[in-house]
């Protein structure tokens, strides 16, 4: 029998650096795919759409609170803790000087001294009228809107119905009987009659009274318009106006011409 051809053993592996034409082209193979792979890489890379960068708003740094300082040489209160309200005290009631009751006192009437006891509250129109008994002083609206209660306060008109009796207590009071002396009317009292300053005579005392003052005061020698102007607190229910004022220019002219 022939014996088997011996086999001529083969190294398994070789190394890298074989210049051998097998391991020449696997070489040469990883090198193509590792290239190929790069490129595959790169033009992934470049297909997608680029991300744009957003700007991030910085935060700003916290404030820290800064202690203020007392002013140089001042120095620092402690609190003080809080007081507790006073407690109000009543207000003092002052005594009453109320005068209640009837009261006596005096006054100078159309130039006589009299003595008169009346209550507080009643009107210098109701004690001429009512206790004096002087009724030519006449009550109208008793308001102080019609001026027929006008009356002269130390030479001065005033509404009667408007003033306290008490209020003239010392003080000289007037009325329209106080004016004439004796027989002889008061040249404003004449200058009426003569201008026929009058129909019913109701408001004429008052109109009268007024007229004097009108004169004593000054209002008397102007225009018309500033006659009645001063004599506007009189009414006259009769419209005897134009009558007054021509009464009132012949008194301020003297009288009788
Ligand atoms: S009664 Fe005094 S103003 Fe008329
Ligand atoms: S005259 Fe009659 S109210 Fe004056």
């Amino acid at each position: 029998m022939d014996a088997p051809p011996e086999e001529t053993p083969q190294p398994e592996t070789a190394p890298l650096d074989d210049a051998s034409p097998r391991l020449q082209s696997r070489r040469d193979f990883l090198k193509t795919v590792a290239t190929a792979s790069a490129a595959g890489i790169a033009g992934v890379a470049s297909a997608q759409t680029p991300v744009k960068a957003v700007p991030v708003k910085a935060t700003p740094p916290p404030v820290k609170a800064v202690p203020v300082k007392p002013p140089a040489g001042a120095t620092p209160k402690p609190s003080a803790p809080p007081k507790p309200s006073p407690t109000p005290r009543p207000t003092p009631v002052p005594a009453s000087t109320v005068v209640t009751g009837a009261t006596e006192f005096r006054l100078k009437l159309n130039g006589a001294e009299r003595t008169l006891k009346l209550e507080p509250r009643t009107t210098l129109l109701d004690a001429l009228r009512e206790t004096c008994g002087l009724t030519g002083t006449k009550k109208g609206c008793d308001h102080g809107a019609c001026g027929a209660c006008t009356v002269h306060l130390d030479g001065k008109r005033v509404l009667s119905c408007l003033t306290l009796a008490i209020a003239a207590q010392g003080r000289e009071v007037t009325t329209i009987e106080g004016l004439a002396r004796s027989e002889d009317l008061h040249p404003m009292q004449q200058a009426f009659i003569d201008c026929d300053g009058f129909q019913c005579g109701f408001c004429t005392p008052g109109q009268i009274m007024s007229a004097v003052a009108c004169l004593k005061e000054g209002h008397a020698k102007g225009d018309d318009a500033t006659i009645r102007e001063w004599m506007s607190g009189n009414l006259c229910r009769c419209g005897a106006y134009p009558n007054i004022v021509d009464a009132i220019k012949l008194a301020a002219k003297g009288g009788r011409a």
